[in-house]
């Protein structure tokens, strides 16, 4: 019998949609407080003794939070493969549009510097605030068209998990950036080892962008799929750095995925359908089937 072994990407994509991202933190209860008190994302799991905490951001998409612990890992089943919570990780939210002029109080209200950039051209304006948490994560807040037909798997809801005034209404998790110390390797790499799809890469800096979705998509201009960005080791807008050992979660054709981690020979686990895989770069990837499915 004759392994097909994959390459390149030439048909569509396994990977679906971001279902995840874990940072890492070194006070839990602090960060506990800010990502539930400044975003409003409700805390759905809290382990105490593995320093553990996942919060909402809506009904598919989550934001995980790992406290270091001396010789216990965080979560057993990604402890073959070293997995820790991303550092210095630039992350973006998706909110609708109409509410970043309320962002842009709230981030006053609650003591944040940030700073705005207008992503888009003189007909299409696309403001983007940028800021950063008490941990040194690079957050963003990017308006998305929510009345877009290009709809990912798991579009933005209509409103926050809990709507309040006080927080930012955030819906969506929408883009995470990754550093990677070899650049032209990781281009070759991440549509041949795990299938993502690249979409354009930008001409002034080590910079590809990924569609996190069956086909590549034109990024900006509010659209509501979501992203991996894959950067070198630099400071991009905004001074976001790409994260260091990030962890990230996926949806996708897991059975797809498998054939082209094992072909590449990446160090991989599996638990409950789902696969996790050490890229060479320090970064660890999980993939779990569809919401549904
Ligand atoms: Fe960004």
């Amino acid at each position: 019998m004759t392994l097909a072994v994959p390459t390149a990407l030439s048909g569509p994509s396994p990977i679906l949609d971001l279902a995840g991202v874990t940072l890492e933190v070194n006070h839990l209860g602090r960060a506990v407080r800010f990502y539930g008190q400044v975003l409003g994302l409700p805390l759905h799991h809290l382990d105490e003794q593995r320093r553990v905490a996942r919060l909402g951001v809506n009904a598919a998409q989550s934001l995980t939070l790992w406290e270091p612990v001396t010789r216990q890992p965080n979560e057993p089943w990604l402890a073959p493969l070293r997995a820790r919570g991303a550092g210095h990780l630039h992350l973006a939210f998706q909110v609708r549009p109409e509410d970043l002029p309320r962002c842009r109080t709230l981030l006053g209200t609650h003591g944040l510097p940030w700073q705005e950039i207008d992503l888009g051209t003189p007909d299409a304006p696309d403001p983007t605030l940028y800021f950063f948490d008490p941990f040194g994560h690079g957050l963003e807040l990017r308006g998305v068209n929510r009345h877009d037909p290009r709809q990912p798997l798991c579009p933005a809801p209509d409103h926050p998990l809990t709507p309040d005034t006080h927080t930012l209404p955030v819906i969506g998790l929408r883009e995470a950036a990754l550093a990677f110390s070899d650049y032209a390797a990781m281009k070759a790499r991440l549509p041949r080892a795990y299938g993502f799809a690249f979409a354009k890469e930008q001409e002034d800096r080590d910079f590809a962008q990924f569609t996190l979705g069956p086909w590549p998509e034109p990024d900006g201009n509010g659209t509501p799929h979501r992203w991996l960005y894959a950067w070198d080791a630099q400071v991009g807008l905004a001074d976001m750095l790409g994260g260091d050992h990030a962890l990230l979660e996926f949806y996708a054709d897991v059975p797809a995925v498998a054939a082209r981690v094992q072909a590449e020979g990446l160090p991989c686990v599996a638990d409950a359908g789902r696969l996790a895989a050490r890229d060479p770069d320090g970064h660890v990837f999980v993939f779990r089937p569809a919401p549904g499915r």
